[in-house]
This record gives structure tokens, sequence and C-alpha cells, in this order.
């Protein structure tokens, strides 16, 4: 099956078989290994990417369902030369990192909470990143990370 999409800000094609999944086409087709497989059956949230802006789980999808969509990892999610987003920044900032392995699926699934919802409290975020564990942090901090975004940049009044 031949698919054309966008793939972080650029238009791309891929030829793949018809059982392929989203993750599969993404790490193994253009090499995007920020895209983690852990549980590879929609449990841990790690293959978390963005498809139309919506979260979703990469391993659940198949690949031919963004055939003319648009797809975001967290490959695309940084500026030029190497700048980080502001979600990733807080990460660091945070201490909101250890292996890293779950990381790149919370941001991804962070950055689409706060796109629905610019100013949650941290019950909405815990709430809204209840799909993506980590065996690492104890969450604390990647609220911490999370919930600063909103009062560090956005327009809510939070941070003011
Ligand atoms: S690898 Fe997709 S949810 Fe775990
Ligand atoms: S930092 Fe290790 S799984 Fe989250």
């Amino acid at each position: 099956m031949k698919l054309s999409f966008q793939l972080n800000g650029d238009a791309v094609t891929a030829e793949v078989p018809d059982h392929t999944t989203l993750l599969e086409m993404l790490r193994d087709e253009f090499e995007l290994l920020g895209v983690k497989e852990g549980c590879g059956h929609g449990e841990c949230g790690s293959c978390t990417v963005l498809v139309d802006q919506k979260s979703v789980n990469s391993c659940l999808m198949l690949a031919a369902y963004v055939n003319g969509k648009n797809v975001q990892t967290i490959e695309g999610l940084g500026g030029a030369q190497g700048r980080l987003d502001p979600l990733q920044e807080a990460f660091v900032k945070h201490g909101a990192v250890q292996c890293g392995f779950c990381t790149p699926g919370m941001v991804m699934s962070a950055k689409a909470l706060l796109a629905e919802n610019p100013s949650p409290s941290r019950d909405e975020i815990r709430w809204g990143m209840a799909g993506n564990l980590c065996r690492c942090t104890g969450y604390v901090k990647i609220v911490d990370a999370i919930e600063s975004v909103c009062k560090g940049g956005c327009s809510c009044g939070k941070g003011s």
C-alpha cells in the first residue's frame, strides 16, 4: 500500500504492507526512533504521536490510517538548530526524565493535553496523562514540568 502524508512538516510517501502499524512505519521506514515500543498493545503510551493534533498510540493504529493526514513525532517538536520545545525544556529543568524511555510519549501526550486545555489543574494533568506510564520518576516531577509550561508561558493568567 502506498501512503502520502505530512510527517513533521514534510510531505512524505511510504510503501508498506497492509498490516503495518504506524509505530512500525515510523521506526522502520523513517528511522524515527524517538517513537518507543513499550508494551505494543496500548497500555503504556510510550509510542504516543500526534495525528492531526490528537495524541494516539501508534502501536494500535494501522499506518494506512494516516494517509492524507498530519503526523508529528518527538523529532518534529523542537525548533531550528536543535532548539527544544518549551515542554522538553520543562522536563529537563524539573528533572522529569530518568531513563527517558517514556519521555517522548509523555511529551507528545502533554502537547496534546495543553493544546486542548492550556490551563489544566494538577488533577487534570494527572487525568490527561493517565495513559502514559513511567517506571522511574514517580510522576510528581512530570506533573510539575507540564504545569510549569502553563505557568511560565501561556496566556491563562496562572503565571502572572
Ligand atoms: S507501545 Fe504503544 S501503548 Fe505501549
Ligand atoms: S523516565 Fe524511565 S520510564 Fe519514565
